[in-house]
């Protein structure tokens, strides 16, 4: 029988991700992952709003208040260490911590990323950008990516992937919608769970799970 895992949510917007990770702990969907706090690299995140709304331990550790991404890595890996952090999901999350982090949660940590991943990704990948380039490369086919997080920006094991197919009147704001609704909101409670319960070992960069 395995323990209850914490888990801290690391977010920067509006949350829409953290949503879907409360309402699957709430349909019992997060295996023995339990969130136990929410951080935020931004003051304003309506993720906040959405922790506090249930319940929810919030923190805020702001990119800005740190002369460098070192001891803003450092300061975060002292944070999660401190809520005792089993597991460390990015939900819409956008600073690229050092591996300081990386290191100290090697595969406890992951990330949802807005496309198909290795396809537009990368530093300076995020948000809206992301479709905005798939739309203007023409693909026929987007999706969402959940994946370990390494020191290289998306770059880590990849653990889900869903994809979305883009249509021709698509703007980056129905793409991403569309992204969100079929493919992120299922597949980061999925890989939580999953993780949570001991379900995926990672050989030679690659993921498997039973
Ligand atoms: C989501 O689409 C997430 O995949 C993306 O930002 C959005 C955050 O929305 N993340 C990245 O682009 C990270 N590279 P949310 O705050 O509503 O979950």
């Amino acid at each position: 029988m395995n323990n209850t895992k914490n888990i801290v949510v690391l977010v920067s917007g509006g949350g829409t991700n953290l949503q879907a990770l409360i309402d699957a702990q709430s349909n019992g969907q997060l295996g023995c992952g339990k969130i136990t706090c929410v951080i935020s690299s931004k003051a304003d995140a309506y993720a906040l709003t959405r922790a506090q709304n249930n319940g929810i331990k919030t923190r805020t550790l702001i990119r800005k208040d740190y002369a460098d991404i070192v001891s803003y890595s450092i300061a975060m890996r002292d944070a999660l260490i401190e809520e005792k952090a089993d597991i460390v999901v990015y939900a819409g999350f956008m600073t690229i911590l050092d591996e300081n982090v990386c290191n100290a949660f090697q595969n406890k940590m992951i990330n949802v990323h807005p496309t198909l991943i290795p396809s537009f990704c990368g530093k300076g990948y995020y948000g809206l950008h992301v479709h905005e380039e798939a739309l203007k490369k023409g693909v026929k086919v987007s999706g969402a990516t959940v994946h370990f997080v390494t020191a290289e920006c998306d770059a880590g094991p990849i653990i889900l992937q869903r994809a979305v197919e883009v249509l021709d009147d698509d703007t980056p704001e129905t793409l991403q919608k569309r992204i969100m609704e079929q493919a992120e909101w299922k597949i980061l409670p999925l890989a939580v769970q999953l993780l949570c319960d001991d379900k995926i070992t990672v050989v030679d960069g690659k993921t498997y799970i039973k």
